[in-house]
């Protein structure tokens, strides 16, 4: 699955983009801002020209105070293209004034221009090619800055746009594209903001751009500050509040209690403290876990609620409205590899699997290689039908999870680290990985039977401090890990 389906889909979504599909929104929102970011930070290694075209259209959809557009064509930034004789400006039937124009606030989701800062290091962490983030690229509205400046925008944008409490404002969505909390504040937009300051000052410390690094830091201690004080819900973590102030998804609501996005991102994003991490998601495993995977949410709204958004006019079972929802699953997976925890991840990671699900066929009703963009949850009747193959964040994420997480091959700017999260049964196993044209044959080695730890790090032979440097282009190189 990993190296041959999962790999071929999370590839597809980049070539394909969203415009594929109208049921994926691409005919609603074109390219799709935060899906192909999200997409193309999973295979950088394998499409780097094709990553790097993407970025630049993403980057051009950006405008100058920071913002992604939600609604765009990659053609109508493109000068060249514009100027051609066959271009024609793309509508849409039922809302053609969206379509190619630069909107303002009310359309932002919350989101978006974050994922683009992390998608860029990654690419550069993975190709070396640290010019990159010297190129100019124009902003959607006016001027034009170099994407080093482009990414500042973005996690000043989100800087500018919080709530009373220092939580980034919910806007027309988040990830979550049906949960409209406007006024009201999102836990994920503010775990997401401190994800990308901490990668936007790893980067800023590489290019020795001092100041940088030191305002996004303090920047990043804020915003984690001010999560652990009004995010944590006693057992759990919020998913946020409305413009009124109400609670989304805490134990004293009626409906949509917990939620996947927000507990996951706690972890993923390095917020939580190892305490408060571990007891929600051991209340995502209580409350969300299924045999088919992971529900988004507990219970399913069952009325309409304007002041959360559209989630409440949802088949209660499908899509947002606590179906299983694929594209968080593997985040949920990467947060307990976080933990240290890998017989958890690998539970996670097989409940989803689709070729797991070839033996109940008759109920998934879709491929057993390809993910879905969600499965019916527990209170449809139709629980564990997958629905919307192929185009789905679940493939880049599950191949980042598994590779990245439960294998723990990462990078860093100038190094590869190994640092797995397995089962502790795992005696043994073996990655090969190429990067910036060397090849590592790592072999991973489980003697005291851990689920995460590691004792001793060798490349041919010789001892190294964890990080393993980029070798000589060409070069077959050994790497042997020892847990423990
Ligand atoms: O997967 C997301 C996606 O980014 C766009 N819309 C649907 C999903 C969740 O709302």
């Amino acid at each position: 699955m990993i190296n041959t389906w999962t790999l071929y889909q999370a590839e597809t979504c980049v070539v394909w983009s969203r415009f594929a599909s109208f049921i994926e929104v691409g005919g609603r929102t074109g390219l799709g801002f935060r899906d192909t970011s999200q997409d193309v930070m999973s295979v950088v290694h394998t499409n780097p020209n094709k990553c790097r075209q993407r970025i630049v259209e993403l980057l051009r959809a950006q405008v100058s105070s920071g913002y992604g557009l939600h609604l765009f064509d990659p053609d109508w930034f493109d000068e060249e293209k514009r100027k051609g004789p066959t271009f024609k400006s793309p509508t849409i039937a039922h809302a053609p004034e969206l379509r190619s124009v630069i909107h303002g606030i009310e359309h932002v989701c919350s989101d978006d221009a974050l994922w683009i800062v992390v998608t860029c290091c990654e690419y550069v962490k993975e190709t070396g090619d640290v010019a990159f983030f010297d190129e100019v690229i124009p902003f959607a509205d006016e001027g034009e800055g170099t994407v080093y400046e482009h990414l500042k925008r973005s996690l000043d944008f989100s800087a500018e746009h919080v709530g009373r409490d220092g939580i980034c404002l919910g806007l027309r969505a988040d990830w979550n594209d049906c949960l409209n909390l406007g006024g009201g504040e999102s836990a994920m937009v503010s775990f997401m903001h401190h994800w990308a300051l901490r990668a936007f000052v790893e980067a800023a410390e590489f290019l020795e751009q001092k100041g940088d690094a030191k305002r996004y830091n303090a920047l990043a201690d804020k915003v984690k500050a001010a999560c652990e004080k009004q995010l944590w819900d006693g057992a759990w973590y919020l998913r946020g509040f409305t413009a009124k102030g109400l609670k989304v998804g805490s134990a004293e609501c009626d409906e949509g209690k917990i939620f996947l996005e927000s507990n996951s991102w706690a972890v993923l994003s390095d917020v939580a403290s190892p305490e408060r991490g571990a007891q929600c998601m051991d209340a995502v495993d209580e409350h969300l876990y299924s045999k088919y995977g992971i529900h988004l949410a507990w219970p399913a709204f069952s009325k309409p609620n304007d002041d959360i958004g559209f989630i409440g006019r949802v088949y209660k079972g499908v899509k947002e409205n606590a179906a299983i929802f694929s594209h968080p699953n593997p985040w949920a997976i990467i947060a307990e590899c976080k933990l240290g925890r890998g017989e958890r991840a690998m539970k996670f990671y097989d409940s989803m699997l689709p070729a797991k699900q070839n033996e109940m066929i008759e109920v998934r009703e879709a491929e057993p290689y390809s993910y879905c963009q969600f499965i019916m949850g527990q209170d449809h009747t139709a629980f564990g039908r997958a629905r919307h193959p192929w185009l789905t964040g679940s493939a880049g994420w599950n191949y980042t999870a598994v590779t990245r997480w439960i294998l723990g091959v990462r990078l860093s700017f100038d190094g590869l680290i190994v640092d797995p999260c397995i089962p502790g049964d795992w005696k043994e196993f073996s990655v090969k990985r190429r990067w910036r044209g060397a090849t590592y044959a790592i072999t991973v080695k489980n003697p005291m039977g851990v689920e995460k730890g590691v004792v001793s790090v060798t490349l041919n032979g010789d001892a190294v401090d964890g990080v393993v440097r980029a070798q000589a282009g060409g070069t077959v190189n050994e790497v042997v890990v020892v847990m423990g």
